[in-house]
């Protein structure tokens, strides 16, 4: 098949995205014409119509890679493509939008309030908070808040780079991650716990090796288990996210569950969450990348018949 590859882009997340890209082409390359696209190139659109792909894996992280708007693109061209759909995609990035459909649904995840500019803040909880730019990934912006004097600072740090602003309780305890592939029919990847000695599972613990570490399985009753796995089930479906997806749940002391984000295209480097927790299932990432390739190509199919 010839697939084209979209990575890098121009979101924050521009470098993860490189190395996803590069990871995925690396394990696709030995069975198909597969050729690397960086949308923020000139010559970007030419190319791309000129290599005529069948598929296109999307490898781009934020932005318009993962909001629906490339989604949207290759709808017009009518060329499959690897995830969640335009909607899906939309609905995930917008972490407000997000929430306000979870707790519709009687999901929890942490009580929020919604920050207007230049207007003041009634904080209807006690400190620490959390402040978040609503359509930013990995933790760029998200400041945790001690004082009200933090909490101005760090509200116009969060206006620099986003338009929607919100703060979140802060909820002390353990934070799990649920890896899920599959359309209709679902398979939930073992849950990781994630472990850093950083306030929080930021930019550098992500990123850097030694700064965080994957603990499979958590460290948590199996009913709490089973409870995570049923909540990250639902939180799929209503999202309605296709092909994969992986969510962030923060689990309490007293094991009461919130969900915290929902990354329609998780990192895809061979030691990101999703590619780890599927190698604990017997997946490789060559069969991780294949699979969400069919799943692409099958939601394509149903969605022409429709
Ligand atoms: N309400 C919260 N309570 C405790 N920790 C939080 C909360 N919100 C975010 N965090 C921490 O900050 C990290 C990044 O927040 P998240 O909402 O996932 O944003 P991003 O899209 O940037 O990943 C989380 O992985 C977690 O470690
Ligand atoms: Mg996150």
């Amino acid at each position: 098949m010839k697939i084209a590859i979209l990575y890098g882009g121009e979101s924050p997340e521009r470098d993860v995205s490189l190395k996803s890209g590069r990871c995925v082409y690396f394990a696709l390359k030995k069975k198909h014409n597969v050729k690397l696209f960086d949308p923020v190139r000139k010559d970007f659109i030419n190319n791309f119509l000129r290599f005529r792909p069948d598929f296109v894996f999307i490898a781009l992280h934020g932005g318009i890679g993962e909001n629906g708007v490339i989604q949207g693109f290759l709808e017009t061209l009518k060329i499959p493509y690897s995830g969640s759909g335009v909607l899906s995609s939309a609905l995930c990035l917008n972490k407000i939008i997000c929430k306000e459909l979870l707790i519709f649904n009687k999901i929890p995840t942490p009580p929020f309030i919604i920050v207007e500019k230049n207007k003041e803040v009634k904080l209807p909880f006690n400190y620490p908070v959390i402040v978040k730019p609503a359509n930013l990934g990995s933790t760029i912006g998200v400041k945790i808040v001690n004082s009200d004097k933090e909490l101005e600072t760090a509200i116009n740090d969060a206006f620099s780079l986003d338009n929607e602003v919100f703060i979140e309780k802060f909820i002390k305890g353990k934070e799990v991650t649920v890896g899920i592939i599959g359309n209709e029919k679902i398979t939930i990847l073992p849950i990781i716990e994630i472990r850093t000695k950083r306030d929080l599972y930021d930019y550098k613990a992500k990123y850097t090796i030694g700064e965080s570490f994957h603990i499979i399985p958590p460290d948590l009753p199996k009913r709490i288990i089973k409870k995570i796995e049923k909540i990250a089930e639902k939180t799929y479906k209503i999202l309605k996210c296709s092909g994969f997806a992986r969510m962030e749940i923060i689990v309490d002391e007293n094991y009461n569950l919130f969900v915290l984000d929902v990354n329609t295209i998780p990192g895809l480097t061979k030691v990101s969450l999703l590619p780890d927790a599927a190698k604990y299932k017997g997946i490789s990432f060559e069969e991780l990348c294949e699979k969400i390739i069919n799943l692409g190509l099958e939601r394509w199919k149903r969605q022409i018949k429709k």
